[in-house]
């Protein structure tokens, strides 16, 4: 039997500025995911990439002084380099100067074209350059976007897509599909957007340069969001639809975003699928939006959270471990340095980490630094294993749903369960009393140490291969598929001496202070 597939996607980042703390929010989500559903034998595809055509871009460039070509190799460059950081583990980086792309996007016009959904007119109205997005007089709020951003008057010709003949199949594809859209909030703000009525769609722009142009019609270059919804199938090998990875991963299963961006998502992009005769991806799913220290996170402002900075002052896993955890994915959060701290102290050094460094030094020191022997089981043991057998299960619910937030509190609930057996148990005064139920309390613990940290991967990768190091479990063996009594640690494994895994949080200026 082929394996379980999957293709997850992040949004293309606009190349118009260095990446921030949302691009590795949305795309750390996207590697939780995959990496889980590979450790868990799926056949993986995840995608991300840059986003660089549009007016937006085009300025940037020009307020760089650089030739646009020049400057979205640099700035895309930044991106791969926090893929890079963040330790992300994409498949694909696609790029829409790309020449793949282009004709994926092309093609896509074509089909458009080929079923009558396209026709030429002209647009006249406020457009803009910061959303790239069009706004209809009604929707202004003070002379600005809903969004707060500047709008411009804009009168040229124009291709239209015909969005407003897609309202009902929209509609009835959503009542189809209760879990396209997620979570449910949001599914009730695209469906009332789409039921209060759907206006065409201009799709090409003449007034400037900095894109792909309309098949046939040179002088247009298309809308910036038409060219880059279709960067997810160009990762997938469209318009070849014959093709291998075209036929594994399309429909996507998740396409992951910022809740800024659903409507591009969750309207546009599944009625020109439909229109293309295509089948819309699976779920669209849009997260929160971070503020920092209470508030929002502005270039104006300057308080834009750098992403490399986080990674060199917090550490990578505690970073990764944070944006997951701290927040119910789909909610906004804040973040805040006395948050992380708390997160990197509490969860991180006292509860996991603790329980690791006393597990693994009280192996290293009384049992020869090899794994203990295990005697017969008491109820206590029996209860401890069963409640490690039994995590993968509810993660595999949780990330289904992309409840991060959730699979984390689960496996932190086994932690805490752990240190109150360590606790209960004191292998430490058994020593002496009992040097052979000692064995057997180490061996259960190092036991639910190895489900813990097999388990962990996803989100903190390198504390958890640093983890099943100190337990000499081999590299190949630490996959899902290991988590059962046959892939039980064998005693008498030699195992290196412990290094702690999770350091506390120290704060610099207060140590000097003092
Ligand atoms: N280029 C488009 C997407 C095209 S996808 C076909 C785009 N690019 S972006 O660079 O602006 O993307 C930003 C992503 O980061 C979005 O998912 C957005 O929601 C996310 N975030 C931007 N600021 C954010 C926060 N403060 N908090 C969390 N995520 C945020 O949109």
């Amino acid at each position: 039997m082929s394996a379980n597939t999957f293709y997850v996607t992040t949004p293309i980042y606009y190349v118009n500025d260095a990446p921030h703390i949302g691009h590795a929010y949305t795309t750390l989500a996207c590697d939780v995911l995959a990496r889980f559903l590979r450790l868990d034998g799926w056949q993986v595809k995840f995608l991300t990439g840059t986003d660089e055509h549009g007016q937006k871009v085009e300025k940037s460039a020009a307020a760089a002084g650089i030739p646009p070509k020049d400057f979205v190799d640099k700035v895309s460059g930044n991106f791969r380099e926090l893929a890079e950081a963040m330790h992300f583990s994409n498949d694909d980086f696609i790029r829409t100067t790309e020449a793949r792309h282009f004709k994926a996007a092309q093609a896509l016009w074509k089909a458009l074209e080929a079923n009558g959904q396209v026709y030429l007119g002209s647009y006249s109205g406020w457009y803009s350059v910061r959303d790239e997005a069009f706004y209809g007089e009604k929707e202004l709020i003070d002379g600005k976007a809903p969004t707060g951003a500047d709008v411009e008057w804009v009168e040229e010709p124009s291709y239209f897509f015909r969005l407003s003949d897609w309202q009902a199949p929209l509609l009835e594809f959503y009542e189809a599909n209760p879990e396209f859209i997620a979570p449910k909030s949001r599914r009730n703000e695209v469906l009332s957007f789409v039921k209060s009525g759907l206006h065409d769609l201009s799709i090409s722009r003449t007034s400037f340069k900095w894109g792909i142009p309309v098949p046939g019609q040179p002088d247009h270059v298309m809308y910036v969001w038409l060219d880059a919804l279709t960067n997810y199938m160009t990762g997938v090998g469209y318009p070849d639809t014959e093709c291998e990875a075209f036929s594994t991963y399309w429909p996507a299963n998740v396409h992951m975003v910022g809740k800024d961006i659903l409507r591009f998502h969750a309207v546009y992009w599944p009625a020109f699928l439909m229109a293309a005769g295509i089948a819309p991806p699976k779920r669209i799913f849009a997260h929160g939006w971070w503020t920092n220290e209470g508030q929002k996170i502005s270039k104006s402002l300057g308080n834009i959270i750098d992403p490399f900075e986080l990674i060199a002052k917090y550490g990578l896993d505690p970073v990764r471990f944070f944006l997951l955890r701290e927040v119910p994915f789909g909610k906004d959060g804040d973040f805040s340095h006395e948050a992380i701290v708390h997160r990197t102290n509490g969860d991180l050094a006292n509860d996991f980490g603790n329980l690791v460094q006393r597990v693994l030094s009280m192996i290293h020191r009384n049992c020869d630094a090899a794994i203990p022997k295990p005697g017969a089981q008491t109820e206590a043991d029996a209860a401890l294993l069963a409640e490690m057998a039994g995590i993968l299960a509810v993660l595999r619910k949780e990330m289904q749903a992309q409840a991060f937030h959730k699979a984390l509190g689960a496996l932190w609930q086994s932690i805490g369960q752990a240190n109150r057996y360590v606790d209960g148990e004191a292998p430490w005064e058994l020593k002496k009393k009992d040097p052979a139920r000692m064995e057997t309390v180490l061996y259960v613990l190092a036991e639910s140490i190895r489900h813990l940290a097999i388990l962990v991967q996803p989100v903190m990768p390198d504390a958890a291969a640093k983890i099943l190091d100190q337990l000499a479990v081999p590299e190949d063996a630490r996959r899902f598929e290991h988590l059962t009594g046959d892939h039980a640690l064998k005693p008498g494994t030699p195992i290196p001496k412990p290094e702690g895994v999770f350091p506390r949080f120290v704060e610099e200026e207060a140590d000097a202070g003092r």
